[in-house]
């Protein structure tokens, strides 16, 4: 497929590495301009292009950029026929993103975000830690091997979703409609806890919605305590054992 990835940070470096590496046409951006993506992003064959560019003529859009620029890329999303498949990798964390008083007040973040896009999404690759992302994933048919949730309201952009994650490494799980995405956000049981496709369908169920805000700063204050800044991603070991002491 022809692919365009918005965000070439922790996400979005392994998703235009993989998705490469797979047999796809891919083209990355982001807000500096091509000169500044690095030359390992673009080492199993994407290209480093404008952001005008990386939505061009694609058959699926990524967009993997703090929650609170989307808004910036809005009018590039608008541009994209119908038929586009536009996914997102976003969450929301009012220590980076602001306070967004929609979000705060109970909106699903992923209708929030498609709100934004004037257009449906599908919400993927937002519940794995960027360094479990870059490391964990293994072929099909692997044991114990690691699943994510993709939420969506379209069929076909729930398939393409699904294979596109698959893709990447790890298993797809139909996790339904983006109005139940709010299963999958910052301190559900499946949020970068590195469930397996056995595992995750009990995660999601048990996931209680006035409890995420809450887990989800807890966790945020202790990677902070121990890295010091909001600026590194915590190595997954820890994490992954933080996370599930906190959200499951
Ligand atoms: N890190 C994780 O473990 C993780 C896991 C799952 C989901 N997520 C979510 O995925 C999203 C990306 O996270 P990340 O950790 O990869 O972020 P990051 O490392 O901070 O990278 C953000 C990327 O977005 C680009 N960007 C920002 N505004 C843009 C714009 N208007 N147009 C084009 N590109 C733009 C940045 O480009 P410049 O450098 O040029 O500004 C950068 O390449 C976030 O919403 C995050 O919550 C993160």
């Amino acid at each position: 497929m022809k692919i365009g990835i918005l965000g070439v940070g922790h996400i979005g470096k392994t998703l235009a590495r993989k998705l490469s590496a797979a047999g796809h046409d891919v083209k990355v951006a982001n807000s500096r301009g091509p000169g500044t993506i690095e030359a390992d992003v673009l080492a199993s064959g994407a290209r480093a292009v404008t952001t005008a560019e990386a939505v061009e003529g694609v058959d699926v859009s990524i967009l993997s950029i703090p929650l609170n620029r989307l808004p910036e890329v809005a009018p590039l999303i608008a541009e994209l026929p119908a038929e586009t498949v536009v996914m997102d990798t976003s969450n929301y964390y009012p220590q980076r993103d602001g306070t967004i008083d929609a979000i705060e007040a109970g909106q699903v973040e992923s209708l929030w975000v498609a709100e934004q896009l004037g257009r449906p999404i599908v919400k993927a690759w937002n519940s794995i830690l960027a360094d479990s992302f870059a490391k964990k994933g293994t072929p099909p048919g692997s044991p114990d091997r690691i699943a994510l949730p993709v939420a969506a309201d379209r069929e076909r952009d729930r398939k393409v979703g699904k294979a596109l994650v698959g893709d990447t490494g790890f298993d797809a799980f139909d996790a339904g409609m983006l109005a139940e995405s709010w299963r999958q956000q910052p301190g559900a049981p499946c949020y970068c806890t590195d469930l397996t496709r056995t595992e995750l369908p009990a995660a999601l169920a048990a996931a209680e919605r006035a409890r995420l805000p809450k887990r989800r700063d807890l966790a945020l204050a202790a990677v902070f305590e121990r890295l010091g800044d909001g600026t590194r991603n915590p190595d997954a070991d820890y994490a992954v054992r933080l996370n599930r002491a906190l959200f499951m």
